[in-house]
């Protein structure tokens, strides 16, 4: 039996290319030797998207764009968390053995403590018990389906170890075989995707390029990228330049060597080497593009394939929630 790899992605904005070659992509690769258990964490999104026609929108362009980029809904699973009921009443059960003090630590709550104090409001300020529970509710998610892997980026490892300790906990008190230990598999993608500003890519930063961008707006949006003010004769260096270091990351060898030639020998002006990037980028994802604003253009089909999703889910959701009650003495 394949070993599951489970993850959940938070609708909270349009996908960029960071987010596709930092965790799409990795994850997408995993289903050749796991079986995947992909899902749209909308209720960990809801600690901050308050405005229901936004989440709709993120909950549609999230889906479409892992739909589009290969995700199999009839492989694996893929639902959406706030359709399976059995996750929060785990989750429940879950933070009767969380310590306290393991939310005190969990990492976006005290970053958001430390800003409070730096600016000298209250400790608590802004912070809704929701932030403060996110750690128990991904345990949740995680111990549900019996994930041995979870892919996550460094800043999710603190709460994947959380849910290891919590199941070791949950296993101790009532039976080795009910809570498969998760083991956290760490993204490391070799580089951090810069943005338009040559920093990391993030929506933080406003500095992003979409996933999927028809033409006319990805000519427009790869002009702000920053560059030097380099005339077009003069020879130039491939490797401080923002164009090129994403170029090379769509690019075949060949391509990345040719482009840095051009860069090198001069007579080549940024808008060309723009230009050069866009088509890399539409040769890697015009198609799913295509299929993107198909599926977005039809969102009753993602509603269906999540709502299929959701009920194939359910009954291994059950079988886990059955299997608990019954440990813990309520049913
Ligand atoms: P953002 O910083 O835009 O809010 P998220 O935190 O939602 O992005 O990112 C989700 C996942 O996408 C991260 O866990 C990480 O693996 C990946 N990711 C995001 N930005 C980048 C980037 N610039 N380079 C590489 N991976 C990234
Ligand atoms: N907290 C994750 C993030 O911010 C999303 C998430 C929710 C998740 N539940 C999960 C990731 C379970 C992995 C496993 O990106």
């Amino acid at each position: 039996m394949k070993k599951v790899s489970l993850t959940g992605i938070k609708p909270t904005g349009t996908p960029h290319l960071g987010n596709y070659l930092g965790a799409i992509k990795p994850a997408l690769e995993l289903s050749a030797a796991y079986e995947t258990v992909y899902f749209i964490a909308d209720y960990h999104a809801l600690t901050t998207v308050h405005q229901g026609s936004v989440m709709r929108d993120n909950i549609h362009k999230v889906a479409a764009t892992w739909l589009a980029l290969g995700l199999n809904p009839e492989e694996g699973l893929f639902y959406k968390q706030s359709d399976i009921p059995e996750i929060f009443e785990l989750n429940w059960a879950l933070s009767c053995f969380t310590p306290k003090g393991f939310m005190n630590r969990a990492h976006a709550y005290k970053d958001k403590v430390a800003k409070n104090q730096a600016s000298g409001t209250d400790d608590d300020s802004d912070v809704n018990m929701g932030l403060y529970c996110y750690p128990c509710l991904m345990d949740a998610d995680i111990l549900m389906f019996h994930a041995d892997v979870v892919p996550v980026g460094k800043d999710q490892k603190q709460h994947v170890e959380f849910a290891r300790d919590i199941a070791v906990r949950f296993n101790k008190q009532y039976g080795e075989d009910i809570l498969t230990i998760p083991e956290p598999l760490i993204q490391e993608t070799t580089h951090i995707i810069p943005g338009l500003d040559g920093r990391k890519m993030s929506k933080s930063y406003d500095n992003i390029i979409d996933i999927f961008l028809e033409p006319k707006d990805l000519k427009k949006k790869l002009g702000k990228i920053v560059t030097n003010s380099q005339g077009i004769e003069e020879p130039k260096d491939p490797e401080t330049c923002n164009i090129f270091k994403l170029y090379r990351l769509f690019a075949t060898p060949e391509q990345t060597e040719n482009l840095a030639a051009r860069y090198r020998a001069g007579g080549m002006g940024w808008g060309h080497a723009k230009a050069e990037l866009q088509d890399v980028l539409e040769a890697h994802l015009g198609k799913a593009r295509d299929r993107y604003f198909d599926y977005l253009a039809h969102t009753e089909r993602i509603d269906k394939i999540l709502a299929d999703g959701a009920a194939k889910a359910r009954v291994k959701a059950k079988e886990t929630m059955d299997k608990i009650r019954s440990v813990i003495g309520v049913a």
